[in-house]
């Protein structure tokens, strides 16, 4: 991702993207309530798209705006469409940014329990992705490839970090270092290799994202879960949550493939509920790189 070609990106899309989603949506302008955006976390410059935009339309419309945390919005992709989970739940949030654990006690009423120290799920599926020469963003690549491939075939290595805390660092370097060993014997062994390489990285990053889960489920009294996020759409975690649910007796909420990368939708929902309990921001609102929970 290179920031600067976001925000020319978002600059180019905002005006056409807002008119076609009115039109399809069979809404005038006039008959808005307010105008919803993501304030953050993200990449400022983006963010700094979206906010100028929104600010200028409600003033323009002269109705409120409402500031939508990126991360409640991907939790409340579970809220789009049916089944909705009950309250409280365990949500898996996984994306290009972000690892966390969230206890969601209702709409926007939420707790991080963990969270990475290092890089993200989908960080690590790009940077391995990278790594292999497979193109950004390289996380479906990998789920595509996996599919062909042997799980078992390589051993990266798995973290050992505190309570409900993840870390990717330790399993990028050693993919990197066994990547550079192979290729200096053989220049051709990613290509051999492709698709059991694939399959063991998407299998290592999944041990590592469920491990903490049956125990955290136990101590929190929960018996809900949940996954969201980019990392969600990956055809093998989806698999391990259902198997897990089922081994478990938890009730397992997947989100439909459309609703797990970033999605207007999801913002749109946590806006929902905001309007519903009168959480209007002030004009004077600046977004925020980093934005907790
Ligand atoms: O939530 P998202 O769309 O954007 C952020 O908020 O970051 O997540 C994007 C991330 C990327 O790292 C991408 O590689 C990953 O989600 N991703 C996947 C899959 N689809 C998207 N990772 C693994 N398997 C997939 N099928
Ligand atoms: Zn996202």
């Amino acid at each position: 991702m290179v920031p600067e070609l976001a925000s020319r990106a978002h600059q180019q899309q905002i005006v056409p993207v807002v008119e076609m989603a009115l039109k399809k949506a069979g809404v005038e302008k006039k008959d808005l309530s307010a105008i919803a955006f993501t304030l953050g976390p993200g990449l400022l410059g983006s963010l700094l798209v979206g906010t100028s935009f929104a600010k200028s339309m409600a003033m323009g419309l002269d109705i409120p705006i409402i500031t939508v945390n990126h991360m409640k919005g991907h939790v409340l992709s579970h809220f789009i469409d049916e089944p909705k989970p009950q309250f409280p739940f365990l949500c898996l949030t996984v994306s290009g940014g972000h690892t966390q654990l969230v206890l969601v006690n209702d709409y926007l009423k939420m707790e991080v329990l963990g969270s990475t120290i290092d890089d993200a799920a989908g960080e690590a599926f790009d940077k391995a992705a990278k790594m292999m020469g497979l193109k950004y963003p390289g996380g479906p690549l990998v789920d595509k490839y996996a599919k062909e491939g042997d799980p078992h075939k390589f051993t990266f290595a798995q973290p050992k970090v505190p309570k409900w805390n993840y870390s990717f660092s330790g399993l990028k370097t050693s993919i990197l270092y066994y990547l550079q060993k192979q290729v200096a014997e053989n220049p051709d062994f990613i290509k051999e290799n492709l698709y059991d390489l694939c399959a063991s990285v998407q299998y290592t990053i999944i041990e590592i994202l469920t491990k903490p889960l049956e125990k955290i489920m136990k101590e929190q009294g929960l018996s809900s879960l949940a996954i969201a996020g980019g990392v969600s759409a990956n055809s093998g975690l989806r698999k391990r949550i259902q198997e897990m649910g089922e081994k478990n007796g938890w009730e397992i909420f997947i989100p439909k493939f459309e609703y797990c990368t970033d999605n207007a939708a999801m913002i749109a929902t946590s806006a929902h509920y905001q309007y519903l309990q009168n959480d209007f921001a002030d004009f004077d609102c600046v977004p925020k790189a980093r934005y907790p929970i």
